[in-house]
């Protein structure tokens, strides 16, 4: 099968799947895997319609069943692994986002509950999940934004700051500077003379509830204070089959969940023509330089969100690119396919995956 009979396979699919032909997933939690066959019947009347069944279905073939899960698009997988010894971790429903440009949405003002008029922030919700209240959001914070006094959140937070400055706890952020707080690390004294924007991320309904937490409410072993990222190592190829010219700087890998932070910097006309995918969720924010793929050209302060086991790729770079990742559900691991595929390095328009509350933004194409 050629490639362009594929892309006109899937599109078949994806039709399908925004005509309502639904597929949940379901997670072995011991196995880490996807058993995805809750709603098999469906897919396959899906392949079996359009003559799209090849005869394989271990997630290699053309088309096959996990194409028809991950490229379902407005009807996204609905469930991420998470280990069952962590049973207070809620299952996350975001819906797959594949990609969007943050400059596209408007922030929005306001105090933040609980505080005067000087701890307004802009906030830009990226993504959401509306059971848990997890969310990844780009944070504007105003020159003279103050957050007087102590406090803390009830869930996790994880902070990336993109430019400016804020001090927090008597510690500084500046720019590529990173933090992970746990749920119960005391604020005290925010304060951000110039303004500042950073990417934070929260494991839940991130409320801020005046004074300190109650003594052992913070995992300690959990805590990154502060981490900047100018200093520190670049860690080499972590995956034989990973194309050789990119190398990651560690923020977190978390020792309760497991999940992981990273940057990963690639150099320019890199490209890797394998398609992959990973048993976890594998979100990105674009720091600097273009990434090329099968969505379009992504370029910094792109975003994405994508459920476990959803094919992706190929990628490359003309200008080398910075990239923020993190994981939900455990650490990275990936499996490539079998073949290569023809990288295109001027792809046209905008190609997204999203979810109907974002589907508007494909008109910026
Ligand atoms: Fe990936």
């Amino acid at each position: 099968m050629t490639p362009e009979e594929r892309r006109m396979r899937v599109e078949y699919v994806v039709k399908m799947a925004r005509l309502g032909i639904m597929a949940e997933p379901e997670y072995d939690h011991e196995e880490w895997r996807v058993q995805a066959d809750a709603d098999e019947r469906a897919i396959e009347e899906v392949l079996k319609k359009f003559a799209y069944t090849d005869g394989r279905r271990d997630g290699r073939g053309p088309v096959c069943r996990s194409d028809a899960l991950c490229y379902k698009a407005s009807v996204p997988i609905t469930r991420t692994p998470f280990p069952r010894q962590f049973p207070l971790r809620s299952v996350m429903p975001r819906p797959h986002i594949e990609f969007i440009q943050h400059q596209d949405l408007p922030f929005s003002y306001a105090p933040m509950p609980g505080g005067g008029p000087e701890t307004e922030v802009g906030r830009k919700v990226l993504s959401y999940d509306p059971d848990s209240g997890a969310a990844s959001i780009l944070l504007d914070l105003p020159a003279g934004w103050r957050l007087p006094g102590t406090s803390h959140y009830v869930a996790d937070v994880e902070l990336y700051v993109i430019s400016g400055t804020l001090t927090l706890s008597g510690v500084t952020y500046s720019q590529h500077t990173y933090a992970f707080l746990p749920a119960g690390y005391p604020l005290v004294d925010g304060a951000s003379e110039r303004g500042a924007q950073l990417m934070f991320f929260t494991s839940g309904q991130a409320d801020r509830v005046a004074d300190e937490a109650d003594p052992g409410t913070m995992d300690e072993r959990r805590l990154i204070r502060y981490l900047n990222l100018f200093e520190g190592p670049w860690t080499g190829n972590f995956h034989p089959q990973f194309p050789v010219g990119a190398g990651r700087k560690w923020l977190r890998r978390d020792p309760v969940t497991t999940d992981e932070s990273w940057i990963l910097g690639t150099l320019a006309l890199r490209n890797g023509r394998k398609p992959e995918k990973h048993p976890v969720v594998e979100e990105m924010f674009l720091l600097a330089g273009e990434l090329i793929g099968p969505q379009g050209v992504m370029r910094p302060g792109a975003y994405f969100w994508r459920p476990p086991e959803a094919w992706h790729g190929p990628y490359g770079s003309k200008t080398g690119c910075l990239m923020l990742f993190r994981t939900v559900g455990g650490p990275l691991s990936t499996v490539y396919t079998e073949d290569e595929q023809e990288f295109e390095w001027d792809p046209e328009g905008y190609h997204p995956i999203l979810p109907p509350e974002l589907a508007h933004l494909q008109e910026r194409a």
